[in-house]
């Protein structure tokens, strides 16, 4: 695939969607071509799984899992890969990492059933860059509150869950190091999009296609 596949990870309020429009923005003024997304969700189908997810907050945790993975099937196959084959950026607000803290690690289902439903649906595709953006617990609890983002049952969590979450991040960075990497997500906007983008700079090449000479 000739594109470039960066994710966006990290608990809720950390500003993941924020950074995910700047990071296009700035590719887009750059010459790039840039496609943004999120999951669960991305297409038609997979935002009509993602308001199954929402209506049935309190859906069996596997049927959620489910769903999740065939929303990201779907959503790989019908849009993430035929974009990357015709040279695009995509850009996508959570991804498969989600699930691995979401339903393994805070909901308590068994990482390799995870991983191994990752190799089923994705087998070995991975993000070419992950950027987890960290933040104290405190701070993304207090932006959830103070922007009145507390909507879903995760939102909701008190300081522990939010703690359990940033730990999964965390982990996923270290374990995932190939094509994680975290990033400081504490301060203005612009500062940690600048960060962010130091980074896409230095492991992803781009500048638009090369001219051909001949
Ligand atoms: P969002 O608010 O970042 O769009 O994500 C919606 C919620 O879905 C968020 O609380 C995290 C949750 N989620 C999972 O539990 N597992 C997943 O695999 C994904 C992609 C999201």
């Amino acid at each position: 695939m000739h594109g470039k596949f960066i994710t966006f990870e990290g608990g809720d309020g950390v500003g993941k969607s924020t950074q995910a429009s700047l990071l296009e923005q700035r590719l887009r003024e750059l010459g790039e071509k840039v496609y943004l997304t999120r999951e669960p969700g991305g297409n038609e189908l997979c935002e009509q799984i993602r308001e199954l997810l929402k209506v049935s907050p309190k859906m069996d945790r596997i049927c959620s899992l489910l769903l999740l993975f065939a929303a990201r099937r779907e959503h790989f196959v019908k849009t993430i890969s035929p974009l990357l084959e015709r040279g695009y950026f995509v850009i996508c607000d959570r991804f498969y990492d989600s699930s691995l803290v979401y339903q393994g690690i805070l909901e308590g289902i068994p990482i390799e059933a995870i991983l191994e439903l990752k190799r089923l649906t994705l087998q070995d595709f991975e993000p070419n860059l992950t950027l987890v953006l960290d933040m104290k617990a405190e701070s993304s609890l207090h932006r959830l509150r103070s922007r009145r983002l507390i909507q879903d049952e995760y939102d909701a969590l008190n300081i522990e869950g939010h703690n359990r979450i940033r730990e999964g991040f965390r982990k996923i960075a270290e374990t995932f190091s190939f094509r994680a990497v975290l990033i400081d997500a504490e301060g203005t906007k612009e500062a940690v999009h600048s960060r962010i983008f130091t980074t896409v700079e230095e492991k992803l090449s781009f500048g638009g296609a090369p001219v051909a000479i001949d």
